[in-house]
Formats: structure tokens, sequence, C-alpha cells
């Protein structure tokens, strides 16, 4: 679970050209878009810039990314018939590779006008990943994570989802440990330096229960219809604090 100095550099050029791509979805995504045209979009600029999309036949996964719209929590698959409309929330996930080294992050964006509940969902869903981060240290513990952002997600009437958690990156998809996004704090593993792994919670409007589509075997939805807002970096952990390598 530990990386050098050199894995954790090329893991960062991984994210970097990451980051590139889910910037170039924001400023492009509209209402009107379909699903397909985010794959698209992802597949072109990770190539254009050297990377390999890593869902891609990824345990026999479809497509390049992620797109998960308003009551899907995650793994959502792009489709020509998904078609973005005013309102919407949508979780576009990229994990890119590059030379190699594997870096994953996803942002939940917001289409048109969103209702009140939809983008303060989001919002805490951010913030609960920001908080999480600002937390964490070399040493600390790994259900502080979870602690923090389980009550933050509480304190503003949402719940967090337990099946999915976080896990290790880098060297693989998904690597150790599993980040838990609830429990207790001061328990858990101690965080190592070298360590790189992704924190990212999926925060609920209402329940936190979910299941998973038997149609294609990928997508998680909520089980109350209710929606489901999510942002992921990777994050290293250093000799004297904290990285963010892809967000
Ligand atoms: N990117 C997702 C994660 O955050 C995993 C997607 S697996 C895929 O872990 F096959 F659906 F791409
Ligand atoms: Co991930
Ligand atoms: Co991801």
């Amino acid at each position: 679970m530990i990386k050098t100095k050199e894995q954790i550099e090329g893991i960062r050029q991984a994210g970097r050209i990451n980051t590139k791509v889910l910037d170039y979805v924001e400023t492009h995504i509209c209402a009107g878009m379909s699903t397909e045209e985010i794959d698209q979009m992802v597949a072109k600029k990770t190539k254009e810039l050297g990377g390999i999309c890593a869902p891609l036949n990824y345990e026999g996964f479809p497509k390049s990314v992620c797109t998960s719209i308003n009551d899907a929590v995650c793994h959502g698959i792009p489709n020509p018939y998904t078609i973005l409309k005013n309102g919407d929330i949508i979780n576009v996930d990229c994990t890119t590779i590059y030379h190699g080294y594997y870096a994953d992050a996803s942002r939940t964006f917001m289409i048109g006008q969103v209702d009140p509940i939809a983008k303060r969902l989001v919002e805490v869903s951010k913030e609960c990943l920001d908080l999480a981060v600002k937390e964490l240290k070399p040493f600390s513990r790994l259900r502080d994570i979870g602690y923090v952002i389980e009550q933050h997600a509480k304190k503003n009437g949402f719940s967090v989802v337990h099946e999915i958690g976080g896990h290790g990156v880098g060297i693989e998809f998904h690597e150790d440990p599993f980040i838990y996004h609830y429990g207790k704090k001061n328990t858990g593993m101690v965080l190592f330096p070298g360590m790189v792994f992704t924190i990212e919670p999926m925060i609920n409007e209402g329940s936190r229960e979910v299941y998973l589509d038997a149609s294609n075997n990928w997508t998680i939805y909520t089980d109350d219809g209710g929606r489901s807002s999510q942002f992921e970096y990777t994050i290293a952990i250093l000799e004297d604090g904290i990285s963010i390598l892809a967000h």
C-alpha cells in the first residue's frame, strides 16, 4: 500500500490528464447532450493528452467513463438514448492510465436550473469531501475520513451510501484499503506516508439504501428514487502533509 516518490509522481501525471479531461467536460456539458456524447468527449480528450481510459473493458465495463444521473448513484453506462435535460444532476467519473499509473476523480454537474434541494445536495457532497481532505494528515486514522463525511451529510439532512467506498489506486484501478465514508473517529488503520487512495462519498437526498441494476449488473440506484451526488479525488499521503493528485 506504500508507494515510492517516483510512483506518486507517475500517478500525479495521470492525475493531471484526468483533471484536464474533467475540466473539458465541465465547460462543454449541457442540456440536450446524450451520455454517449460525454463518453466520446472523454475518450477523445484522454487520447489527445496521451492517456488511456481505465473504465473501458474494466471487468467488462463497456464504455470509457461512468455517467450517473439523478437517482443513479454511480457506474452509470453512457448510451445514445439518455439525454441530459434542464434540472438534472450528473456525476461524470473519469479514470486515466498514463505510463501504467492510474488516477481516478469525479464531479457532479448541475444542468441548467436545478431545484434548491439538488443544488444543496451537490454542494454538501463537495463539502463532505473537502472537509475530509482538510482533516487528513500523515498518521491520521482511516475512519476519521468517514466520520467527518457522515457528520456533515447528516447535519444537512442527507445520507451516506455505505456499500461503495473509496480505494487505494495508482498501480491498479482498485487497490486496498477500502475507504469508508462513514464510521467512528479515532478508529481504523493508520494512514502512512506513501499511501495513495480515493475519497469519493456518495451522498443521497433521501435514504442511504441502494440497489444494483440487474439489467446491466453495473449501475447502482437509490432505493427510494431520491437523487445522489458524488465528488472524488485521488490523494497521496506525504511525509509532511497530503497532496491532491486528481480532482
Ligand atoms: N471510477 C469508479 C471508482 O471511482 C469505478 C468505475 S469502474 C467502471 O472507483 F468499470 F465502472 F468504470
Ligand atoms: Co474511485
Ligand atoms: Co472514480
